[in-house]
């Protein structure tokens, strides 16, 4: 059998997978590989999966269910599942899916090459697993391309049309860049820690180094990534370590090409006054937090183990918002979780209430096997009362939105444009709704979609040319998910003024 050379790739679940799909494709097209949207005529379809809820699953196995039924036609397609599923459930997930021909987790990547070799001679499917969730380590078959996982991300070729895998969730003028891999928190309903392993830090050098190359290659905005990103702190014998407060600070000083800095997911137990005191400073760092409070009853917090009360989430909120009053703050929700009763629910609607987020995910718990609530606690709350604090959480968060909205109309903003909105195709305001969905192809006048540096999302009449550019827009209509706006011009670009001295720019454009 001859190396494959379309690949179809999917990806599910968190901006992590997004970016280890878009490192994987990036390897698969120097390698000589060609992406196609054509899931059964694929010669290579990989699935990048995601293991934090059981929907997400279930999803992968209908994928793969279908996948069954091509293998009759197509005998020589081969089927890779990589990330947190195929880590967690790996041997039996071969047991239900024996068509499945790669197994690779998320901490194994830089192996795929090599497991790619292997399969050609189809002598069974070719594994690579860190074994966290498994009494004895699935044995590594064949080192890939890259001596470690850190070589896939620093190698990283970014190319602005090569960045294929993202649309719906990003234009091609935003990237990611992993700070810190893994977590150790160990939130008892969390998978993450077994399936992506303990935390590990990126040096300081290595981030901004790749930064810099993004916003060479034409990148206009950032976002670094990690499970607790505020928890970011560098040490290496015989040299000073780097708090995350020096490593945003670093980013936003020696790269003043970037106009636009964000970073995800904060924990609300580890964030310094000096790290909000640096993004206050910084014009490019965004003025966004995204923190998951998960639940506003200390006893519901304690059985989840998060490691703080919601009075101390209150006080970061208050803090965050004395230093920067136009902060947008996003949250994450769990409801249902086992022991949940209905004064623990009404004090998570409280907390939404007293955090007024610009957005918050709500999520119904989901027991996950290996973790301590699935192990160790009852999943007590049943489907239909999940389903019901769900909805009300819903429609809470909904009213907040609208308010929040509602409060910046008329107002003149610049947006970051991100590509085409699909909205007038396809009207999809889903539990998980970011908003609009972006397609960056498509080219000429039409409805645009821009997003504020507090993450809101806005639509807008416009020139496709304006796509990867700031935008001035006036708001005049609000939804709970997205604003309205009219064009009122070109935004001067948040550049630095080094930046604007390098390239010659007079300083009057650019407002500053
Ligand atoms: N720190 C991570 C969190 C990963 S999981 C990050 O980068 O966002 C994302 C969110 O999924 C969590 O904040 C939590 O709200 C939700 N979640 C995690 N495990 C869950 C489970 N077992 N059931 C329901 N929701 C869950
Ligand atoms: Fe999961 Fe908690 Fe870490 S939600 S990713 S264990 S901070």
């Amino acid at each position: 059998m001859t190396l494959p050379r379309t690949v179809y790739l999917e990806t599910m679940g968190c901006q992590m997978n997004a970016l280890d799909s878009e490192l994987v494709m990036g390897e698969l097209l120097s390698r000589g590989f060609r992406p196609t949207d054509d899931l059964d005529a694929a010669e290579l379809v990989i699935l990048n999966t995601c293991s934090v809820r059981q929907h997400a699953e279930d999803k992968v196995y209908s994928r793969l269910g279908h996948l069954k039924s091509v293998r009759g036609r197509r005998p020589d397609q081969v089927v890779a599942v990589i990330g947190c599923m195929a880590e967690r459930d790996g041997d039996g997930l071969l047991a239900k899916m024996p068509h499945v021909d790669i197994l690779c987790g998320p901490g194994e990547l830089h192996r795929l090459p090599g497991l790619l070799d292997d399969v050609r001679d189809r002598r069974g499917p070719a594994v690579a697993l860190s074994g966290r969730l498994r009494a004895h380590s699935t044995p590594v078959r064949h080192a890939g391309a890259h001596e470690d996982l850190e070589a896939l991300d620093s190698g990283r070729v970014f190319n602005l049309s090569s960045h294929v895998d993202t649309p719906k969730i990003f234009g091609r003028h935003q990237a990611y860049v992993r700070i810190t891999r893994g977590c150790n928190k160990y939130c008892s309903f969390c998978v993450v820690p077994y399936t992506r392993g303990p935390e590990a830090h990126r040096p300081p050098e290595q981030i901004v180094a790749e930064v810099r190359r993004l916003a060479q290659a034409g990148v206009m905005e950032v976002t670094l990534l990690g499970q607790t990103v505020n928890h970011y702190h560098y040490r290496e014998p015989g040299r000073p370590s780097t708090s995350f407060a020096e490593l945003l600070r670093r980013v936003h000083d020696e790269v003043p090409e970037l106009p636009r800095l964000r970073f995800v997911t904060s924990y609300p137990r580890d964030f310094t006054d000096e790290a909000l005191a640096v993004m206050a400073e910084s014009p490019r760092i965004c003025r966004y937090l995204h923190i998951p409070a998960q639940s506003g009853s200390n006893a519901v917090l304690k059985r989840m183990n998060r490691g703080y009360t919601v009075e101390e989430y209150r006080r970061l909120l208050d803090r965050a918002r004395a230093m920067m009053p136009d902060i947008c703050i996003a949250g994450d929700m769990i409801v249902g979780f086992c022991g949940e009763t209905e004064a623990d629910f009404r004090q998570s609607l409280d907390l939404l209430r007293y955090a007024r987020y610009k957005n918050c995910f709500i999520f119904k718990y989901s027991p996950r096997p290996g973790t301590h609530a699935d192990e160790r606690l009852s999943d007590d709350v049943p489907e239909e009362v999940k389903r019901r604090r769900n909805n009300d959480m819903l429609a809470v968060q909904a009213e907040i939105n609208l308010a929040g909205h509602r409060a910046m109309m008329d107002s003149v903003i610049d947006v970051l444009v991100e590509g085409r909105s699909k909205r007038a195709l396809k009207m999809q305001e889903s539990e998980q709704s970011r908003g609009e969905e972006v397609d960056p192809t498509v080219r000429g006048p039409g409805q645009l979609v821009g997003r504020t540096s507090g993450d809101q999302i806005v639509v807008f009449d416009g020139d496709s040319e304006l796509i990867g550019r700031f935008a001035r827009v006036r708001i005049v209509a609000a939804t709970p998910y997205t604003l309205h706006g009219t064009l009122e011009g070109p935004a001067s670009e948040p550049v630095s003024a080094a930046l604007a001295r390098q390239r010659g720019i007079p300083l009057a454009v650019l407002g500053a």
